[in-house]
């Protein structure tokens, strides 16, 4: 099965990446979201991030207008209608990501896959709000999802051999190097083991330890690590993190992912990283 004409849900972080990578492979993309004032937004920081490729010289002008060109935005669920494969990436929430599978469930062709980029929560349980489970997997893209070459490829327990076939395949086609797990587990294979890594960084940093800088510096140059764990956390959002570490402590029930103090407070702070102009940093 060759994917033709993908559908984003949710135009934040991870659902205008997702969008403007499709685009940038080729695809006619439609992203949705709630509200015209969220797409505009989105729009501009995908704009902003192209014209940044344009300036270094990676993509011509031409690229540039052709990929956005390709990329059609909406607050109109409907479209779906005309599309083979959906990607959700909204709140990382169950009640909300199943209200809209099983809205999906009603729009889109009985062939249609859809696909949550849910860090961890579960597949089979997103799954049960449609007609078809066999049709809906886990597609855990990384962020920013244009650059980083991973796609972590999640079953529920009905997903089929077909689907999770078909999924494989388009995220080659996307230039991603899938890996499938073998059977359903919160949080996949990164995120719950790098979720007990940023669990413990924050920790370092609360019990004064030290410093941001100093922690993600050590960890840099002491552990070979890309990144410093707390700058990851501030990337990918103090929320998600704290999502995806009470899902990860309410399902395995162990002490490992309890959620640090310090992360809840600072969310409380406003502090949610990157996205809100602070987080273990200031942006
Ligand atoms: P975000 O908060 O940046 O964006 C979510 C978007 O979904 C918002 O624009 C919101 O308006 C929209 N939305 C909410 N309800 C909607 C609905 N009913 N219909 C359409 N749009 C709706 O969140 P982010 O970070 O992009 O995360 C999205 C998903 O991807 C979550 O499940 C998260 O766990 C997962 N994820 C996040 C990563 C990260 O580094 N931020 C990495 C990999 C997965």
């Amino acid at each position: 099965m060759n994917i033709k004409k993908p559908f984003v849900v949710g135009t934040g972080i991870m659902g205008s990446g997702v969008g403007q990578l499709c685009a940038q492979q080729g695809y006619e993309v439609t992203l949705v979201d709630i509200s015209d004032e969220i797409i505009e937004k989105a729009k501009e920081k995908v704009k902003a991030g192209l014209n940044r490729r344009v300036e270094k010289g990676k993509i011509t002008q031409e690229d540039m207008e052709a990929i956005l060109s390709r990329m059609n935005w909406t607050t109109d669920m409907d479209p779906a209608r005309e599309c083979d494969f959906v990607i959700e990436a909204i709140i990382e929430r169950l009640d909300v990501k199943k209200e809209v599978f099983k809205a999906l469930d009603s729009i889109c062709s009985p062939e249609t896959i859809l696909a949550t980029n849910t860090t961890a929560l579960s597949v089979s349980e997103i799954a049960s709000a449609t007609s078809r489970p066999d049709k809906v997997i886990g597609m855990h893209f990384f962020n920013p999802a244009v650059i980083m070459k991973l796609v972590e490829i999640i079953r529920g327990e009905e997903t089929s051999e077909e689907t999770i076939a078909a999924t494989k395949k388009f995220a080659e086609d996307l230039g991603k190097v899938p890996v499938t797990t073998a059977k359903e587990a919160p949080a996949g294979i990164v995120s719950r083991v790098l979720a007990g890594l940023l669990n413990e960084a924050a920790i370092v940093y609360a019990d004064g330890i030290a410093s941001p800088e100093d922690i993600d510096e050590a960890m840099k140059l002491g552990a070979g690590l890309p990144m410093g764990p707390l700058a990851l956390i501030d990337m990918i959002g103090l929320d998600i993190h704290l999502a995806k570490m009470e899902t990860l402590y309410a399902k395995l029930k162990d002490e490992r992912y309890k959620p640090p103090e310090i992360i809840k407070k600072m969310i409380s702070e406003g502090k949610l990283g990157k996205k809100a102009g602070e987080g273990f940093y200031k942006y």
